[in-house]
């Protein structure tokens, strides 16, 4: 996948696995991620697949209808890729955060859905929720941020609310912070976002 790394400040450092919206590339958080955790490693990567030349994670069948096959298979794809990634560049793999912005939010929740040993925490970025029936992984003692919109038109608050539930039965523990600027991404939740961190992982 086409990716950057960056070195985290010694090599227990915590890593942040960047995953950017629809559109973007892996330069987009970079900024981000330095109001997160300045310390941490980097693995930005960006989304494998191309709509009408726009990067993104996985494909969709219109606006908020993803293709399953597709999603399930660049999940794995990006969970072999995460496990690789810690060997050749040698950062911890059970300490990987990722930080994901819309479909990039996305994928990040399905790899929580799908695989309990790949993330330590998450902050999803205005996320929807990636799939149904499906059974959750025990996702005991993994933190996880979720910033949303009460008038998100592309991922409704219902949504969010049903993504909070359903990671929070799993044995997640979820704090969402609520906005009101769309599915944009504010500085005050990007705040909120690096507070909530801190409070976890310093
Ligand atoms: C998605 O397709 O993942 C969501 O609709 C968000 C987006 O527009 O990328």
């Amino acid at each position: 996948m086409i990716h950057l790394f960056k070195k985290g400040i010694n090599p227990s450092s915590s890593t942040l696995l960047l995953l950017h919206g629809t559109g973007g590339d892996e330069k987009d958080l970079l900024p981000l991620a330095h109001v997160i955790d300045k310390d941490a490693a980097i693995l930005s990567v960006r989304g494998n697949i191309l709509e009408n030349g726009m990067p993104r994670f996985f494909k969709r069948l219109a606006e908020g209808v993803f293709d399953e096959e597709s999603l399930k298979t660049e999940t794995e794809n990006l969970y072999h890729f995460i496990k690789k990634s810690a060997e050749q560049y040698g950062f911890d793999s059970t300490n990987v955060i990722a930080l994901g912005y819309s479909n990039g939010a996305n994928i990040a929740a399905s790899l929580l859905y799908h695989y309990p040993n790949v993330l330590n925490g998450a902050i999803l970025h205005h996320p929807m929720v990636p799939l149904r029936n499906i059974e959750l992984p025990d996702l005991t003692n993994t933190p996880i941020f979720i910033g949303a919109g009460i008038n998100d038109p592309i991922c409704p608050a219902e949504e969010s609310k049903e993504l909070k539930n359903t990671l929070e039965a799993a044995g997640a523990e979820v704090t969402i912070e609520w906005g009101n600027q769309g599915h944009s991404l504010t500085q005050l939740e990007v705040t909120a976002a690096a507070n909530w961190y801190r409070r976890q992982f310093y």
